[in-house]
């Protein structure tokens, strides 16, 4: 049997990662990574400093097989993300195939936690679900957002009530029914823009937990504009950026 570990590290600080996911680390004789190209080899990086932070002496061997790009214009988006989650099951496969040996442990790094938004456990469900030979464990990291309302001091939901969590492709389409708070993640289009008027806060965070790490928040009409400079500059500098923001009704953001 081969056995695969989802070990979920944090999404930023090299400090997020829990004690239990450096002890599946230590019982990993290879690592998987993804080279997602030159712009994100800033989080394979943080992956590699962790092992050697970390691992004491534990030396498990690194295997790197290609990220799949997915077409970010594509008109059908869930077909987009289908095929490249069928692209990204092949090499995953390969990887398992080829780099690792009957008996042994290989773990997959997944940033933040892999139950959000992220496609790994289906991935090798379904890898697993055709072979008798692969069984599989996901352990829990620190999410993007729970990293965001650390940094700003702030709780996800307000008292008693409901917190979405969202796109920000969905977003687009208006503001969910029955809730006050939205975390709004993978979102490209500055779509918070199209909210300002409507008496909201928010709490905007990139590169959350990392050297390169901005925050904002604020009444959304007062740095709505200050975020989008700021976001476009801080894309342009680093070649790509991942952040995400927290919105909430102003008359909510005490509660
Ligand atoms: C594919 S999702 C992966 C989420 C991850 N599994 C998690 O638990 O946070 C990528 C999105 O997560 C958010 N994200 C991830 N890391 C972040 C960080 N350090 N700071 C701000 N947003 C982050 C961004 O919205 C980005 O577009």
């Amino acid at each position: 049997m081969k056995e695969l570990l989802l070990i979920g590290i944090g999404a930023g600080d090299p400090d997020y990662i829990t004690m239990q996911a450096l002890k599946a680390l230590r019982r990993a004789d290879v690592i998987f990574l993804l080279d997602k190209g030159a712009a994100k080899h800033k989080l394979n990086a943080l992956r590699r400093e962790i092992c050697a932070r970390y691992l004491e002496g534990h030396t498990p061997r690194f295997a790197e097989g290609m990220q799949p790009e997915r077409e970010r214009e594509a008109a059908d988006y869930r077909a987009s993300v289908d095929e490249l989650n069928r692209d990204k099951q092949a090499v995953f496969e390969q990887l398992i195939d080829e780099q690792m040996a009957d008996g042994e442990v290989a773990a997959f790094m997944v940033w933040g936690d892999p139950s959000l938004y992220d496609s790994s456990i289906r991935i090798i469900e379904a890898i697993a679900n055709a072979r008798s030979d692969l069984s599989y464990d996901v352990l829990p990291g620190i999410t993007s957002l729970q990293a965001l309302t650390a940094r700003h001091r702030v709780p996800l939901n307000s008292i008693g009530r409901a917190v979405e969590i969202t796109t920000g492709r969905l977003l687009a389409e208006g503001w969910p029914q029955g809730v006050d708070s939205v975390a709004v993640m993978l979102d490209a289009k500055d779509t918070y823009r199209g909210f300002v008027g409507q008496d909201l806060h928010i709490y905007w965070g990139a590169y959350v937990g990392t050297a390169d790490e901005i925050l904002i928040a604020g009444p959304l009409d007062d740095v709505a504009e200050r975020i989008a400079v700021t976001r476009l500059e801080a894309r342009e500098r680093n070649g790509w950026i991942m952040d995400s923001y927290l919105l909430r009704k102003s008359g909510t953001v005490r509660n």
